[in-house]
């Protein structure tokens, strides 16, 4: 599909802001500040930050208000993916078309990488050039803090790892999935409307879209997997299947799968109906290309 001509306004804007976060939270060890460098900034679609971005821009909120916020998730998002490629984990050597950073550095940069980042993720949002009240930055901290740890992504990926070579019921997948990838877009989307102003309906109505659009995330890497090639993912294709994981495509088939993603794009839209007050066309935008996205 056509990229939105608006992501490439958010992409400049967050690229930016994240190589300044990198270099006002780093390190003065070259090596690590590299491979934080090279794990967090060259490649990404950058979709957690954009749709905290466009959140806090559906309920009239600048961007700039939320750009911290926005920057956190992606920290976060990198810390996530250099951990996940390790050996210990799915052994990738490919990551956004270039070696992991187990292999471009060593395993124990690695693992210090992610370390870093995700250290860095919580510090930023305490940075005084974040123009938001004391309250509201220690709200997006807690959130940040429960959607990546043991009751968000880490818990998400603890399941993963134990549920290699099992057969999960349909429920126990969608569990694991809503928690390795789907907690962090939700926050995505939950952190934006921290940094504006959303009253109560409107939450509700963006948390039941962040939770479809999360697992949908997840469903379309599944089938990725499956139908990309390695050049177009940038990432080894057939990865699962090679590790026998439990995902939508090995329990539901490829078909399965793709009706599955039909009707969570389904409940997106109908969610964002709910929001009679804001313009929702930039997370309607984003619910396409994340169910239509080729890699
Ligand atoms: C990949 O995430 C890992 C999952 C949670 C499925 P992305 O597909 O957002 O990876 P990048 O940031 O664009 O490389
Ligand atoms: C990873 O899921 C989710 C994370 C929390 C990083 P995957 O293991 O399916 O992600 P990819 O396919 O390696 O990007
Ligand atoms: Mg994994
Ligand atoms: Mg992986
Ligand atoms: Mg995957």
């Amino acid at each position: 599909m056509n990229k939105p001509a608006f992501f490439d306004v958010y992409r400049a804007e967050i690229d930016t802001a994240l190589s300044r976060f990198l270099d006002q939270t780093s390190t003065s060890d070259a090596r690590l500040t590299n491979a934080m460098r090279y794990s967090l900034l060259l490649g990404g679609k950058r979709i957690r930050p954009m749709l905290c971005l466009a959140t806090a821009k559906a309920l009239g909120t600048d961007s700039n208000k939320a750009l911290h916020a926005a920057c956190s998730l992606e920290f976060i998002h990198a810390y996530s993916l250099v951990h996940d490629d390790l050996p210990a984990m799915d052994d990738d050597a490919l990551r956004r078309g270039q070696a992991t950073c187990h292999i471009a550095f060593d395993e124990a940069t690695a693992i210090l990488t992610g370390d870093a980042l995700q250290t860095s993720a919580f510090h930023l949002l305490t940075l005084d050039d974040f123009q938001q009240s004391d309250s509201v930055k220690l709200a997006l901290v807690a959130e940040l803090a429960q959607a990546s740890g043991g009751r968000g992504m880490v818990l998400g990926q603890a399941i993963d790892l134990s549920a290699v070579g099992n057969l999960l019921s349909l429920e126990d997948l969608e569990h694991m999935h809503q928690h390795k990838t789907g907690k962090l877009i939700e926050s995505a989307v939950v952190m934006g409307a921290l940094c504006g102003s959303a009253n109560t309906t409107s939450v509700d109505a963006l948390k039941k879209y962040a939770k479809a659009l999360g697992l949908a995330f997840q469903v379309q890497d599944d089938i990725l997997d499956v139908t990309g090639d390695t050049q177009t993912i940038g990432k080894s294709a057939g990865a699962d299947k090679a590790l026998n994981k439990p995902t939508y495509v090995s329990l539901l088939g490829l078909g399965g799968a793709q009706d599955k993603l039909a009707s969570l794009y389904e409940t997106c839209l109908s969610c964002l109906e709910d929001l009679t007050d804001s313009d929702t066309s930039e997370l309607k935008a984003i619910a396409q290309y994340v169910i239509e996205r080729e890699h």
